[in-house]
């Protein structure tokens, strides 16, 4: 009956083990998540003036966002600043994205241009 019992243990080990790992390796999914997450927000609120491809809508002048130049001469802060504050005729939205989104959504701008655009 001990041995029984000690297998079962053992058993019940393996199944909770295997159970930890199952939740480990979909724990990485949340990464793909947050992308196309991060990439409908901008569908929805960026693409109107600034373009599902980065380039913008010319008449508004946006920068466009796939080019070298313009990735060259722009921080990460001042990027995030603007999304924080608006500019021009762009809304901030420090009020309706969370920081951690204003920070994805940096790189998400950062995706356009040239040196990323690794497809
Ligand atoms: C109403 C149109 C509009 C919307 C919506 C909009 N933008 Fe803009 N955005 C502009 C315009 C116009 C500029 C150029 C502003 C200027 O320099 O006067 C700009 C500039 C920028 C810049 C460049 C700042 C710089 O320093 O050159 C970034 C980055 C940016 N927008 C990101 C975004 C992101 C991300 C979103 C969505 C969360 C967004 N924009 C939504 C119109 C818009």
């Amino acid at each position: 009956m001990r041995k029984f019992l000690s297998l079962v243990t053992v058993i019940f080990a393996v199944v909770a083990f295997l159970a930890v790992t199952q939740n480990l390796s979909s724990a990485a999914i949340p990464q793909t998540k947050n992308k196309s997450a991060i990439a409908s927000t901008y569908g929805l609120q960026c693409s109107k003036c600034h373009g599902e491809d980065g380039k913008g809508i010319e008449s508004l002048q946006p920068p466009d966002f796939t080019s070298a130049d313009w990735q060259k001469s722009k921080t990460d802060k001042q990027i995030s600043d603007v999304i924080r504050n608006g500019a021009g005729i762009m809304p901030g939205y420090k009020s309706s994205l969370s920081a951690a989104k204003i920070t994805q959504m940096v790189k998400y701008v950062r995706a356009f241009g040239p040196k990323a655009a690794k497809k």
